[in-house]
């Protein structure tokens, strides 16, 4: 069964050229998919899409076998909470300790601070950080434990989906690779179907399948375990950096793609 099937989606802004464009990509309950692609090809707007932020033009994206494309007010809010969203890790507010950078939310709707205290140190625990970490300050924190305790309050949502939108980009490789096992172990614990946008190529060791997204189509699904042996031109060129390839580098601009 499929978490998410996305149905010729089409996508644009105004008149611009199709971010989306007759895409199709299907998300398999309990794994992890990575989408790779150029910058600007509109990986982030995909996932807004998902999520119901970002209207799409036409098609359909089932979430669960319900098409949330033309859901609107409740019905779209309970699809929004169906998802935790990670943008880049979000940095952690300086003057907050990790409990309540945890707890924001629940703190803010007047939820019961020790019920809070105790969801926040199950979470903190899910992302192997000590007991005592609760009442630390960020600048008390590495930047390895920085993250965990973003993914943490992120999992105070309780989320069915996970959609990380580059979390290891400008990190040091050593940071990267906490991000990296933090996302797979997060998969092993946790019962959530994981979509990763990324251009670290060290990624693929730590999820199931590998799309690509090039000029508004996903043109390629491969399994993340053989990606290096595949001979699929696209994904060929992509993940080796290539210039020559059916990949070209620029991005149609707005004007000759209408
Ligand atoms: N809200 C918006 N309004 C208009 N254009 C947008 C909007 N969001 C993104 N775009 C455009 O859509 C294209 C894809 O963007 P994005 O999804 O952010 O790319 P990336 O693959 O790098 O994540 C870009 O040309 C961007 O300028
Ligand atoms: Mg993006």
């Amino acid at each position: 069964m499929d978490k998410i099937k996305i149905i010729n989606l089409k996508k644009r802004f105004d008149e611009g050229r199709w971010i989306s464009d007759e895409l199709s990509l299907d998300i398999p309950t309990g794994k992890t998919m990575c989408i790779i692609g150029q910058s600007g090809e509109g990986k982030s707007v995909l996932l807004k899409q998902v999520i119901g932020l970002i209207q799409p033009s036409s098609g359909s994206i089932l979430v669960d076998g319900i098409d949330i494309v033309p859901l609107k007010g409740v019905a779209r809010e309970e699809n929004f909470k169906k998802f935790g969203y990670v943008f880049q890790f979000a940095a952690l507010l300086d003057s907050l300790s990790v409990f309540e950078n945890v707890g924001i939310v629940d703190l803010e709707n007047g939820v019961d601070p020790e019920a809070v205290r105790k969801r926040v140190a199950e979470k903190l625990s899910l992302v192997n950080l000590k007991e005592d970490t609760i009442d630390k300050y960020p600048s008390e924190l590495s930047g390895g434990m920085k993250k965990r305790v973003g993914l943490a309050r992120t999992l105070m949502g309780n989320p069915e989906i996970i959609l990380y939108d580059e979390p290891t980009t400008g990190l040091d490789p050593i940071t990267s690779g906490v991000v990296h096992e933090l996302i797979a172990d997060m998969q092993k614990k946790l019962p959530i179907t994981s979509v990763v946008i990324s251009h670290d190529v060290e990624i693929f060791k730590y999820v199931d399948k590998v799309a690509l997204l090039y000029h508004g189509k996903i043109v390629s699904v491969t399994d993340a375990a053989t990606i290096w042996e595949s001979k699929d031109p696209f994904i060929y060129q992509f993940i080796r950096g290539l210039t020559e390839g059916p990949i070209h580098q620029e991005i149609p601009d707005d004007k000759n793609k209408m």
